[in-house]
């Protein structure tokens, strides 16, 4: 099975870990402060899991997670996630980011930045609008009535399968918005951004998002 390298360990990243251990994944997982304060994490998820330096979580990963403050984008490694699969967690608010002109005129959106941070990865968008807390709750088998689905973007269709066999796996249908520059139809605001929704709900809120240059104006 494959590793999961994480770069954020918050409410995110650890639950992240939790889900990939529980099906069977080895995780490696960073943070700022260093490897040493993720100890009681690492002791909760077993011997299947060790903390690291970003860089070196990066390394380890064959999908690696990137889920920090959007305003630490910047900081990642790039070097060793050339050619990898990066999965993008990440979201905008401003009051805990600083303003980011080129999101507040939505000439771009989130993951293209960390895309155009990381030009030789693979980003796909996913896990950003679902809270921590229902990663390791909302998970049903396949084929179960009324099962959750999460969206997911990217430009690469070859990251994109490994990236829904993984969500999949853990306990959600997957709905697939098109390329990364349509992950703006399930960011902060839109219909589909955090409640529970089936596939076919997740479809209709994704048609129905609006940029927020058209929620705001009386058009
Ligand atoms: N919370 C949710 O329910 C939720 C849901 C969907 C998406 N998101 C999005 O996912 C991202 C993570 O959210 P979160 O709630 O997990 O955040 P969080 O609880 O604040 O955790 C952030 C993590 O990022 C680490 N970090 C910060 N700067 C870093 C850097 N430069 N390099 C490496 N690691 C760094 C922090 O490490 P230190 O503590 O050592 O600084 C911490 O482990 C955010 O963009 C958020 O908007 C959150």
């Amino acid at each position: 099975m494959a590793t999961i390298g994480l770069i954020g360990a918050g409410h995110i990243g650890s639950q992240l870990a939790r889900l990939a251990i529980a099906h069977g994944y080895d995780v490696v997982i960073s943070n700022s402060r260093g490897a040493e304060t993720l100890a009681p994490l690492v002791a909760e998820l077993g011997p299947r899991a060790r903390a690291a330096t970003p860089s070196a979580a990066a390394a380890a990963g064959d999908i690696v997670v990137v889920t920090i403050p959007l305003k630490a984008v910047n900081t990642v490694p790039a070097e060793p996630l050339n050619g990898k699969i990066v999965v993008d967690t990440n979201n905008y608010y401003p009051q805990r980011d600083g303003h980011i002109a080129e999101l507040d005129n939505e000439s771009t959106t989130t993951s293209e930045l960390l895309q155009r941070h990381l030009p030789a990865s693979k980003v796909v968008k996913a896990f950003n609008h679902i809270y921590a807390a229902e990663l390791t709750s909302h998970g049903q088998p396949k084929g179960s009535p009324n099962r959750r689905a999460l969206a997911i973007a990217g430009d690469d269709p070859a990251a994109k399968r490994v990236v829904s066999e993984m969500i999949e796996r853990f306990g959600f249908d997957v709905v697939d918005a098109g390329p990364l520059k349509e992950g703006w139809r399930y960011q902060r605001d839109t219909p589909g951004y955090g409640p529970r929704r089936t596939a076919e709900e997740l479809r209709r809120d994704l048609a129905a998002a609006k940029r927020y240059r058209d929620m705001h104006s009386n058009v």
